[in-house]
């Protein structure tokens, strides 16, 4: 198969995916060392999930044959002084996250790539729920102010973005974490 515009841009889209999970990782570390377990337990989790993401593109590449290759991630940041900070970066990441998933299918769609617009089907309704669970973080945050234990208080009780294992997620490379 010819590399494509899709073809490149899903590429670039490991490296999207890969520092998604490293700026969660960061994100989870701050929360952790505020003393904030149930956001730290949010984050850590959307990490993997953004990994996995990454993972599930690298496998579709290899099933079609596509190359495929790890790029590093750029840096990532870690310095923030409230919780609204940082869910607005994670809420505005994962906007950016829509556009680029959005990108890839209309480029799938002008390719003529009819197996690439499934695969990304799944994905579009990822980020549908990303954002409106990212969403629902910021208003609580924002009303919780400097009542910072409201907001653990919410992520425990509703256990936001912990739906499970979805059985009709793509497969990962290497498996799901
Ligand atoms: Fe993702
Ligand atoms: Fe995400």
């Amino acid at each position: 198969m010819s590399r494509t515009s899709f073809v490149e841009k899903l590429r670039e889209q490991v490296g999207n995916e890969l520092a998604a999970h490293q700026q969660y990782i960061a994100l989870a570390v701050w929360f952790d060392r505020q003393d904030l377990p149930q956001l730290a337990r949010h984050f850590y989790r959307q990490s993997v999930e953004e990994r996995n993401h990454g993972m599930m593109i690298v496998q579709y590449m290899l099933d079609r044959d596509l190359p495929v290759e790890i790029p590093g991630t750029p840096p990532v940041r870690n310095s923030f002084s409230t919780p609204v900070e940082l869910i607005k970066l994670a809420l505005d990441q994962e906007k950016q996250v829509t556009g680029q998933i959005e990108e890839l299918f209309r480029l799938a769609r002008s390719d003529g790539d009819a197996l690439g617009e499934q695969f990304l089907l799944w994905f579009l309704a990822e980020q549908v729920e990303e954002v409106a669970s990212m969403t629902t973080l910021m208003v609580i945050a924002q009303r919780a102010g400097t009542n910072w234990f409201d907001i653990e208080d919410f992520v425990a009780r509703e256990q936001i973005g912990d739906g499970g294992t979805d059985p009709s997620a793509p497969v990962a490379a290497g498996g799901q974490l």
